[in-house]
């Protein structure tokens, strides 16, 4: 089976985009040839529920941030060039105390000149039935193994009506919206779990142009995948057998993607080259693209005014020792594992008592839904019983948590813990970590869970524990603690080595090379 990342470092240094001439013929372009193209007419279209932008309700006021996520943070440099457009959707129009609430935008603030953003406006209703009831509250609960009362629970009438007359409804209402709007595009790049059924839709309206969808989130195995509805998942594998590519984080993702299709869609996979030969008789690439980080980016924001304010109030105290997290605040998270965890490491250790601090930086997330607010709830309260036993010996609480969207401040904080804590139940990449392996300088020790997209990129660097071992994660976190400086250093230098092996732009590059296209804007697909 092949399923590594196809494009070796190197292919792809002097540009975003492969120059014309240089990129193979590419996975589509072993099955059809490009159409010629209006002057006027996008070149790559990028789907995708998010736009680049998020609107945030701020002293009164909406204010434009680039909108956080790795989605968002490894496709902003391709939208940014001419010939790009990108498709999103947006909640029209939102009423007055969502839209305080939740980060709702409006079609208007998604407009911007640069970015090229064509927002397609959707009822509030229908929205809220497609991101909220489904994509949210099903889809990123069971594909992120939050199985249970406190996420994926069950499917009553009102969410089968959300499945059809919100998610279906809202990929028919995108395919027709970029049908509308778009005579022909020569590649489409189409996005994560809320438009699985998308690139099947685009097929039959544009049987000619690559597609592919990309799933940035873990793509459940065949026994996950039976907690759905059979009608469920196979709109879900047939809508992305539609695609020519189907892109994934981790090989464990293709073997899943494969086995799927072989045992719900009785399709023939060719585990040699990795493909599945969809209904029409096209194969279809399955390929392995991890997620990663722009060190270029990431540099030019660490010299930002931003960070250096950050920096100089977070600055540790003599004689502290950090241990940082930096994600969303979603049960996916399990943050709250992290806490008991390191309420065992104070227990266990009375010496690291007046040392050991916590600092969390979480980051507000659907907010609208009640399983995060309740998740909310339950941490607050984990965190107050672990500051209430230990405020004492400790000299003041040792949990502080930071509950904004403040990108900058979350960077400096990675540069100067002492351990950062990645421990999600299951997840796609955890860019934080490989954010982290760039900008740590003090130097840290990442503890991991093993189930986290990331894990096997840094095997031999992390400590890698099982998500529910609370005990296990209290030892690695002492056993982090405890490491010489020697140790930690030849464990960072190996994951930074990695991390700058395959970078966002390799994530991208590599995948418009497997579509066969080599430049944003005019010249030879082929
Ligand atoms: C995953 C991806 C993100 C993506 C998100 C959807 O976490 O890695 O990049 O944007 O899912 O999240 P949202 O906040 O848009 O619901």
């Amino acid at each position: 089976m092949r399923a590594e990342p196809v494009a070796q470092r190197g292919d792809v240094r002097d540009g975003l985009l492969l120059r014309d001439g240089q990129g193979g013929p590419g996975v589509a372009g072993e099955q059809r040839s490009s159409a010629a193209l209006a002057a006027d007419q996008p070149q790559i279209v990028i789907v995708a529920n998010r736009g680049p932008r998020d609107f945030v309700w701020e002293h009164s006021a909406w204010v434009a941030r680039p909108a956080s996520g790795g989605l968002v943070s490894m496709l902003a440099p391709l939208a940014r060039q001419p010939g790009v457009v990108w498709f999103c959707c947006v909640s029209e129009p939102p009423d007055a105390l969502h839209a305080q609430q939740g980060l709702f935008t409006t079609a208007a603030d998604q407009m911007d000149d640069q970015l090229h953003v064509r927002p397609i406006p959707l009822p509030a209703e229908i929205y809220h039935a497609y991101y909220g009831q489904i994509s949210n509250e099903v889809l990123w609960m069971l594909q992120h193994r939050v199985i249970g009362s406190n996420g994926f629970e069950l499917l009553d009438e009102q969410r089968h009506r959300a499945w059809t007359d919100g998610y279906l409804e809202t990929n028919r209402r995108v395919a027709a919206a970029i049908q509308r709007s778009c005579a022909s595009v020569r590649a489409f790049l189409v996005q994560d779990y809320h438009l699985y059924p998308l690139p099947s839709l685009l097929r039959a309206a544009f049987p000619e142009t690559p597609i592919l969808h990309f799933t940035h989130i873990p793509f459940p195995d065949t026994s996950v995948l039976k907690l759905l509805p059979s009608g469920w998942r196979e709109e879900i594998l047939k809508g992305l057998l539609g695609a020519d590519v189907v892109g994934l984080q981790t090989v464990s993702d293709v073997q899943a993607f494969l086995g799927s299709c072989a045992e719900f869609m009785n399709a023939d996979i060719d585990a040699e080259r990795s493909a599945v030969r969809a209904d029409d008789g096209r194969s279809v690439a399955v390929r392995v693209y991890p997620a990663s980080v722009d060190p270029h980016e990431l540099e030019g924001t660490m010299q930002s005014a931003p960070v250096a304010v950050a920096r100089g109030r977070l600055a540790p105290q003599t004689g502290e020792l950090r241990i940082i997290r930096v994600d969303r605040l979603d049960p996916s998270k399990n943050q709250r594992n992290g806490f008991l965890a390191f309420g065992r490491l104070l227990e266990m250790r009375p010496d690291l008592r007046p040392h050991a601090r916590f600092f969390a930086y979480l980051i507000p997330s659907r907010t609208d839904l009640n399983i995060y607010r309740a998740y909310r709830d339950t941490l607050y309260e984990t965190i107050a019983e672990i500051n209430a036993r230990y405020s004492a010996d400790c000299g003041g609480p040792p949990i502080t948590v930071f509950y904004q969207n403040d990108s900058e401040q979350a960077l400096a904080a990675m540069e100067s813990c002492d351990v950062i804590l990645v421990n999600s139940l299951h997840d796609g990449m955890n860019l934080v970590a490989k954010e982290w392996a760039l900008l740590s300088r003090r130097p840290g020790v990442l503890v991991a869970s093993e189930t986290t997209g990331v894990a096997s990129e840094a095997s031999g660097s992390a400590l890698l524990v099982s998500p529910l071992d609370v005990e296990g994660t209290a030892h690695a976190m002492a056993q982090a603690i405890d490491m010489p400086d020697a140790e930690r250093i030849a464990r960072l230098d190996r994951f930074r080595e990695r991390v700058l092996h395959w970078t966002a732009q390799d994530w991208l590059s590599t995948q418009l090379r497997d579509l066969g296209v080599t430049s944003a804007r005019g010249g030879s697909d082929r």
